[in-house]
């Protein structure tokens, strides 16, 4: 990177959320200079600091576990749980053995890893006859298959189901691209383009859509209305044409991107207004 002289490391949420950004505001910088800035301060930092000020290190997991726990009070039984991608079980693991799930299952084609179903999500989803309760869909990154398992998985969930969508919040655009990486060359956080199927989603006035600003982003899908409060509606198709320069221009409109305390309101049907 040539041109724009890196502020002192520091490996604060802080430092990034107040120091860098009145950085590149103060020094008036264009936005290719801005985006080469942010992705060698973000190389540096660790994952957690990136997360919005109010969800600091809190993970995909945390998130399942706190659904799961709502779901299993609301309805006075376990709950059934489907996991789409599970590789090693970093996340699967805990949620199969907690005392709150029924059945556990998850679809990984890898013969590496610990699903339950070893095929791919299409393959799972031709023959499928449980319903679930809460499904988190983390398979393969790119937006088509993303966008192709949530809506398999619309028509598995039980009423009143939660869809949690990983991935959905890219930092970088290398981190954003759409051709799967050779994980042995380069070792790289890989989201893929995920977030365009949610982009996608967001279009669609019949489901209701938001991404949890944490662990890369966790986007939830709920059957209802879409909530009326989205300050910027997606329009049909566009995650057919939509660029990782577009789309991060408006992340926090088209992701609907909430911090904690704002999605839990979210999820319970009482949209508070955007404060990030
Ligand atoms: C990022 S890892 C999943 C991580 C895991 N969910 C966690 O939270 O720790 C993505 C996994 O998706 C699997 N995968 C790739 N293509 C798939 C497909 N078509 N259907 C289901 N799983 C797929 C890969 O084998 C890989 O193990």
């Amino acid at each position: 990177m040539e041109g724009a002289v890196l502020p002192p490391f520091h490996t604060t949420a802080e430092y990034w959320h107040e120091n860098v950004q009145a950085y590149i505001s103060s020094h008036s910088l264009d936005h290719s200079t801005y985006t080469d800035l942010r992705d060698a301060v973000i190389s540096r930092l660790p994952a957690a600091a990136l997360d919005g000020p109010g969800s600091i290190g809190l993970t995909r997991t945390d998130l399942i576990s706190t659904l799961s726990t709502w779901r299993s009070k609301s309805t006075s039984r376990k709950i059934n749980y489907l996991e789409i991608g599970c590789a090693g079980g970093e996340n699967f693991t805990p949620m199969s053995e907690s005392p709150i799930i029924d059945i556990a299952h998850c679809v990984d084609p890898d013969p590496k890893s610990v699903s339950t179903h070893k095929m791919t999500s299409s393959n799972f989803f031709k023959t499928n006859i449980q319903n679930y309760d809460i499904i988190f869909v983390d398979g393969l990154h790119q937006w088509s298959t993303a966008l192709s398992d949530i809506a398999s998985s619309l028509l598995t969930l039980s009423p009143e189901g939660v869809i949690i969508v990983h991935d959905s919040n890219p930092r970088t655009s290398s981190a954003a691209s759409p051709t799967v990486p050779n994980f042995e060359v380069d070792k790289v956080a890989w989201n893929g383009d995920v977030y365009k199927a949610i982009v996608e989603l967001g279009s669609n006035p019949n489901v209701d859509v938001a991404t949890g600003y944490f662990d890369e982003g966790c986007a939830v899908v709920i059957d209802r209305p879409r909530s009326k409060e989205r300050l910027l509606v997606p329009r049909e198709g566009a995650a057919e044409v939509l660029s990782y320069e577009v789309f991060d221009r408006n992340r926090k409109e088209f992701l609907n991107l909430l911090d904690w305390e704002e999605l839990m309101y979210w999820i319970e049907g009482e949209a508070q207004p955007v404060k990030i």
